[in-house]
């Protein structure tokens, strides 16, 4: 090819890569309003933009204006020199503004603190104008963010009126990585973060990072695993995390560390690291002023301790809370707070389930003040369905944080496209029954219910190196719905699913329909498939992919899933009623009756709480054996429900994420089929009973399925 035809088309080549649709930019698009009545009002509207104020993050939020409005409008919006001119949009903290104070704004920025922000319609000098106000300029971030998104789901912006704040205080991404790139439980490729290039290269990816979390009101990061290496302390690991901290710090996000409990040992050669043992304590006191030093913004540590073999105040014959109380000592000072992990068991208990509140609620009112306690969200281990962790509700005297897990270790993991919202707010809108009816979890993580300003909520990231951030464009919807209801657990799923299918694939209403189709019921197709009834924890052996109801070979009886399931002849479930493990009963009143009752028991925790007769006839009128079969079978038709609404938006997405999602649905098929023959099959040599009429038969064996090996599964380390 001639020279300078190869140069055009090179050129051409490089354009269209350039404008590939990889899933890149996340829901921050801002593609050209699609609406050509929309697009004439915006444009209207806003004929300029300034924000008032100079400060890194008020110039994030200047430049995500204006990648934001010349993108969505189409056209160069400028910046205007004053505030009182047609059509602008003004941006500011109010601190700063020569034009708030005039706006008789003061009972709203009395309502909206630190971090919320009003975006109203106003006139200024008879001109129509938008104003968005905030106590600080992370407010104002904020702000811009959400304007932002009430264009990109072509919302109408004549009369605006909308005030709002964090019901949250910390709201935290925990990431699980590993200091050579790996991520535990990570199906997204490899860390984000390059411990190896910090703290010199900084990639531009991390900027990237802190704006989409930033648009969703997230504030914190844990940088590392809570399987922790202690390295992550050492004066170099320190300084590059530094590094990471002054690129998210215009965004508002404070970083966080996981702290391994013997790093007095590990990395300062003491002998011992107990907690109460002042040498101890010193260590951790010098080093929090050495963290500081580096990162006077350094938000606190995570610290999993005698939990799957890492080490804990227990090795020294103290509790949980002395070993909290020293770590929140030494960063007390900074204002720096701990995060308490209370996922902690033994191998052998009589009811693992129970573990966590009988460890826990003695403890209840020891634990300084700047410590959360951070419980999942089920009692066990994030399973697709568990109830409510019973230590909500439980401990009025502690602040008490919500753990999520956004990653889907036991939901299908990267080839299963799940929207995690309806599991949040399962768990949020639950009723605890600590003061009485409307005690709901969120009252207690929001800190109201038991008067608490220190609040927090973690959501164990999905997020990768792969291009597309999480693997699976569905997995975007779940790290986007966290965020939004850590800042609003009262948004439903629904309208935040909305929100992000209009600004991640389309506004097109056949789009916005057909994939909240897909989205809502997502997550019920999976425990329909894998643990209907309230099955769990019968997942495949440590990598924790596909199906393993067999699994008995562990030396920790607890890493078993007979310990969970029990199947026998008579039937299926683990009894934990007042006759059993007697685990309802950490549950107040009126629950722990309904759990205790067999005929009470909602039948999705049915087999959580009770074993139940093959032949039990449920509420559908069924047996149980046929109503976990129909069950199964129901959750296999939704994936297929799911890959006709998806092949039927074929060019009306892109086509590079279409075929992508395409491709991952037909896996999803595959090992929902799976899944329900390999458990029906297994349970089946129990139940001794036929597979109902008219269902189709299992094509392979038992055998055949028990054979199949993982040896490389992805994200266990
Ligand atoms: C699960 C998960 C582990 C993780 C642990 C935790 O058990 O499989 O990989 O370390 O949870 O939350 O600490």
């Amino acid at each position: 090819m001639h020279t300078i035809k190869l140069a055009l088309f090179f050129a051409a080549a490089c354009t269209l890569m350039a404008n590939a649709e990889d899933g890149y930019r996340l829901w921050l698009r801002y593609d050209k309003i699609s609406s050509p009545s929309m697009l004439k009002e915006y444009r209207e509207r806003i004929k300029g933009w300034i924000i008032e104020g100079n400060s890194p993050t008020l110039s994030a939020a200047k430049h995500e204006l204006q990648i934001g409005l010349d993108g969505l409008l189409d056209s160069p919006i400028p910046e205007m020199s004053s505030v009182r001119m047609a059509g602008a949009l003004v941006a500011a903290n109010v601190h700063d503004s020569k034009l708030l104070p005039e706006m008789g704004l003061k009972p709203e920025l009395d309502r909206i603190g630190s971090e919320g922000f009003v975006i109203l319609t106003r006139k200024v000098d008879g001109q129509d104008a938008t104003i968005i106000a905030a106590n600080s300029d992370i407010g104002v971030l904020y702000g811009v963010s959400h304007f932002l998104r009430l264009l990109q789901t072509e919302q109408n912006i004549t009369n605006l009126d909308v005030t709002t704040f964090p019901r949250i205080k910390l709201r935290v991404l925990d990431h699980w990585d590993n200091l050579n790139g790996t991520v535990e439980r990570g199906y997204a490729g490899f860390s984000i973060f390059d411990w190896h290039t910090l703290p010199i290269y900084l990639k531009p990816r991390y900027t990237d990072y802190a704006r989409a979390n930033a648009s969703i009101g997230i504030n914190g990061a844990v940088l590392n695993n809570v399987n922790a290496d202690p390295l992550i302390l050492s004066h170099e690991y320190l300084v590059k995390a530094a590094a990471l901290a002054g690129v998210f710090r215009p965004y508002g996000i404070k970083v966080y560390l996981c702290a391994n409990f013997d790093a007095p040992i590990l990395l300062g050669k003491l002998k011992s690291a107990d907690p109460l043992d002042p040498t101890v304590r010193e260590w951790w006191k010098n080093k929090a002023d050495e963290i500081y030093s580096l990162i006077p913004d350094f938000g606190g540590f995570l610290v999993k301790a005698n939990s799957e073999g890492q080490p804990g105040p227990r090795d020294y014959g103290r509790t949980q809370a002395d070993g909290a109380n020293a770590l929140a000592d030494a960063v007390r000072p900074h204002g720096g707070i701990v995060m308490w992990r209370a996922f902690v068991y033994s191998y052998d208990a009589k009811d693992r389930a129970k573990q966590a509140y009988e460890e826990f609620t003695p403890l209840d009112g020891k634990f300084a003040s700047n410590i959360l306690l951070q419980v999942k969200n089920g009692p066990l281990d994030f399973q697709p369905r568990e109830p409510f962790s019973p230590l909500f509700g439980a401990m009025p005297k502690t602040n008490m944080m919500m753990e999520f897990q956004i990653t889907m270790e036991y939901l299908g993991q990267g080839t299963s496209s799940v929207y995690l919202a309806p599991l949040f707010k399962e768990t949020l809108d639950s009723d605890t029954y600590e003061h009485g009816k409307g005690s709901t979890v969120a009252t207690v993580v929001d800190g109201s219910l038991d008067d608490h300003s220190l609040t927090g909520i973690a959501g164990v990231s999905n997020i990768g190196a792969d291009r597309n951030w999480t693997g699976n464009i569905f997995g975007q919807s779940s790290w986007y719905a966290f965020g939004r209801l850590a800042w609003n657990h009262d948004l439903s799923s629904k309208e935040i699913a909305d929100e992000w299918i209009r600004m991640t694939l389309s506004n097109d209403v056949r789009v916005v329909e057909s994939v909240e189709r897909i989205m809502m019921p997502s997550r019920e197709t999976v425990v329909n498939y894998m643990d209907p009834l309230g099955l769990n924890m019968i997942f495949g052996y440590d990598f924790h992919y596909g199906p393993g109801p067999w699994i008995d070979y562990s030396p920790h009886p607890d890493w078993n899933s007979t310990y969970y399931h029990r199947a026998d002849s008579l039937g299926v479930g683990f009894d934990r009623t007042r006759t059993g493990s007697d685990a309802v009963n950490q549950y107040h009143t009126p629950l722990s009756d309904e759990f205790n009752s067999l005929v009470a028991c909602p039948s999705n925790e049915l087999l959580w709480f009770h074993h139940v007769p093959w032949t039990y006839k449920m509420k559908s009128g069924k047996t149980l054996w046929e109503d976990l079969c129909y069950r199964y079978y129901a959750g296999v038709d939704s994936v297929r429900a799911m890959q006709r609404t998806w092949n039927a938006l074929e060019g009306l997405i892109d086509s590079e994420r279409w075929h992508n999602e395409q491709m991952l649905l037909t896996i999803q098929e595959q090992e929902a089929v799976w899944w329900r023959n390999s458990c029906l099959l297994y349970f089946q040599t129990f139940s001794h009973l036929p597979i109902p009429a008219g269902l189709e038969k299992p094509d392979k064996t038992l055998e055949y399925y028990e054979g199949l090996s993982f040896p490389d599964a992805p994200g266990r380390w």
